[in-house]
């Protein structure tokens, strides 16, 4: 894209409850950013204060553009904060995490005390496998407490876990396994979802076929009768368990030590091992759930992702035991065995802060209003959105019928890259829906044009961020030259490949990728424009366009729809949602083509892959799909 572009916008708000904002852990979002302003180092010195540390920073940050240092010369273990600190405290007995099975009937408990000791215990389990400081080791398992306990094992022994979601096949597997050379593979047979079996560990055996860097693979054994194990190579969680001792001191990490490697898909090419390290993280991730999400002592806090994303590793791991708050977790998916089960378990352990994606939200729409409407959701608080622009029309559905008005939405923008939040509306300052809101204090966001000037309110331009924050990503695993791109392309700049336009006040409207701009005789269109305002339209529950190359126009606006329960596509469909995409976004946006599916594309994170769809379309090759859902 080389030109800004003229974008319409929404002008509704919600005003907070006052009551909401006096009590919220930012109590004065506009003060509390201008003394970050004011003092970037001091306002990242006190929030790491309030970590563990075993030797304090000399410097809070080294900035030699664009490679950064954080906490520089601190020494830290990252689960001293997340386990030992509570265990040692008032927190002991308090519940870290509530796993439930698909469907709920399934449920164990660990406290803070027991969550630290099984830790401790598989940490050393891998050093009886002769992991150590450094190696790196991946995890493909699903969502299961032992999860969450093989991550914070290799970061209480230094080394360093590259998580693989459980919905990766053979070859996305070998692939990360290979890129990171990882020596040990922790799996389990299978996994559980919609009542059926995903057999883990055979997909895990058909990629060690092609990664000689995997010595031992620990396998975490669910089923009865239990599978049999290759006595050479593979070793049962439980009697690698029993094998180990059970305590193990937390090993001195320096703050810029890696601390995991997740893959991210580039837009081009293969994934990109996007490396975060041990200091810098756990501020970024501590203070955003702590402040973001206004966690206070007695909530009961539940993520839907899985580790498997990043927004598994900062909101379901790291950031929700540095703040010793009580984590649900829950395996399988969230309409089955019926559209009410999310529901349900929020009533049911009394949630408090629910965080999830606009994919999910809209999926729940178009189930309808009966299935929340059966539930007591009274107990949620917070509610959050990530992964995706929130559409007004889902946020509206979110906030009317699962937050029952009462609730703050935070729409957070963030990425793999970033580890943490970066923008958002704090609570406690006036919602907009479809718009993000503004950079959270510690952040500095902006939206640009190519040479890297704000753009006036209004127009459209590049997602970017100006100065380097606590958790940003320290490389991209053996390729220096990929993660030098993301700090070169606009002049000083960290660019984020996503599109963005501002209001008068300074809200934050996320477009969508920047890949995934439409030019339409001349104009740009962003996809997530067109969707938004074809899911405004009561018939439809979800959208997805494309461009297809027209002789007139350069392009032209394809869009793929699938309706609401119970709407029938007949004749005059198509033309009236033409006529509500005109009506609100004027004729350029109109779509040339609609087509009804069952089903949208999309990544396992629930992305919509609109290059696959545009590859179908025009008959191409989709390029990588490995992170395609089934
Ligand atoms: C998109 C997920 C609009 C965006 C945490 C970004 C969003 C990409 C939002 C990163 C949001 C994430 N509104 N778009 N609130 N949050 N995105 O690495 O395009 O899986 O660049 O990280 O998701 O995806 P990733």
């Amino acid at each position: 894209m080389e030109e800004t572009f003229a974008v319409k916008l929404e002008k509704k708000r919600y005003l907070p409850d006052p009551r909401c904002r006096a009590a919220a852990r930012v109590p004065d979002y506009p003060r509390a950013y201008r003394e970050f302003m004011r003092d970037p180092e001091g306002f990242w010195d006190r929030v790491a204060r309030e970590l563990v540390w075993f030797k304090p920073w000399d410097q809070v940050r080294e900035w030699n553009y664009p490679y950064a240092k954080w906490f520089v010369n601190g020494q830290l273990n990252i689960t001293a904060s997340c386990l030992d600190r509570h265990a040692a405290g008032d927190r002991k007995d308090k519940p870290a995490i509530i796993w439930r099975g698909e469907g709920g009937e399934e449920e164990r408990v660990f406290t803070y005390d027991g969550l630290r000791r099984e830790v401790m215990r598989f940490a050393n389990g891998l050093k009886l496998l002769g992991v150590g400081k450094g190696d790196r080791v991946c995890i493909y398992m699903p969502l299961v407490p032992e999860q969450v306990v093989a991550m914070l094992a290799c970061a209480r022994i230094g080394a360093v876990h590259s998580v693989v979601f459980g919905g990766f096949g053979p070859d996305a597997l070998a692939t990360r396994i290979n890129d990171a050379a990882a020596k040990v593979l922790i799996t389990a047979d299978v996994a559980y979802r919609r009542g059926k079996t995903v057999p883990l560990r055979e997909i895990a055996l058909e990629a060690l076929a092609r990664t000689p860097c995997v010595e031992r693979v620990v396998v975490l054994r669910r089923e009865h009768p239990k599978v049999d194990l290759d006595p050479d190579r593979e070793v049962d969680y439980a009697d690698l368990m029993a094998a180990a001792a059970p305590s193990s001191p937390a090993e001195a990490m320096d703050a810029e030590d890696p601390l995991f490697i997740l893959y991210t898909s580039g837009s081009t090419g293969a994934p990109k091992g996007i490396v975060h390290t041990c200091g810098g993280y756990a501020v970024g991730a501590y203070y955003t759930t702590k402040c973001v999400f206004d966690i206070k002592e007695s909530d009961v806090y539940w993520c839907t992702a899985d580790p498997g994303w990043i927004t598994g590793h900062s909101y379901v791991v790291y950031g929700p035991l540095a703040v010793g708050t009580t984590v649900v977790i829950v395996e399988g998916a969230p309409d089955h065995p019926d559209p009410g089960a999310c529901w349900r378990q929020v009533r049911d352990l009394g949630v408090t802060v629910f965080y999830t994606a606009p994919t999910a939200i809209r999926m729940f729409m178009r189930y309808g209003d009966r299935w929340p409407a059966k539930y007591d959701l009274s107990t949620l608080r917070v509610l959050g959105s990530v992964g995706e622009p929130l559409n007004p029309e889902a946020f509206e559905w979110y906030y009317h019928r699962i937050g029952g008005g009462r609730c703050p939405i935070v729409d957070t923008w963030w990425q793999t890259e970033t580890g943490m939040h970066m923008a958002t509306t704090m609570i406690g300052e006036a919602m907009k829906p479809g718009f993000v809101g503004k950079a959270v204090p510690g952040a500095v966001v902006d939206v640009v044009d190519r040479t890297g000037r704000p753009v006036p309110p209004g127009t459209g331009g590049f997602l970017v961020v100006r100065e380097p924050w606590p958790a940003m990503l320290r490389g991209v695993h053996g390729n220096d030259e990929r993660y030098r791109a993301y700090w070169n392309t606009i002049p000083g700049c960290y660019t984020a490949g996503d599109l963005a336009v501002k209001d008068e006040d300074g809200y934050i409207m996320v477009l969508g990728r920047a890949d995934d701009l439409i030019v339409v005789a001349g104009h740009n269109i962003g996809t997530a424009e067109v969707e938004s305002a074809l899911v405004s339209h009561d018939a439809v529950a979800e959208a997805a366009v494309i461009g297809k190359p027209d002789p007139l126009k350069g392009n032209a606006i394809k869009a793929f729809v699938t309706l609401r329960a119970g709407v029938i596509p007949d004749d005059g469909l198509s033309g009236e949602l033409a006529r509500h995409v005109k009506k609100s976004l004027g004729p350029v946006a109109v779509p040339a083509e609609i087509e009804y599916v069952d089903r949208l594309p999309k990544t396992r994170s629930g992305k919509i892959m609109r290059r696959v769809l545009r590859a179908r379309e025009l008959g191409m090759d989709p390029g990588d799909i490995s992170t395609l859902e089934e």
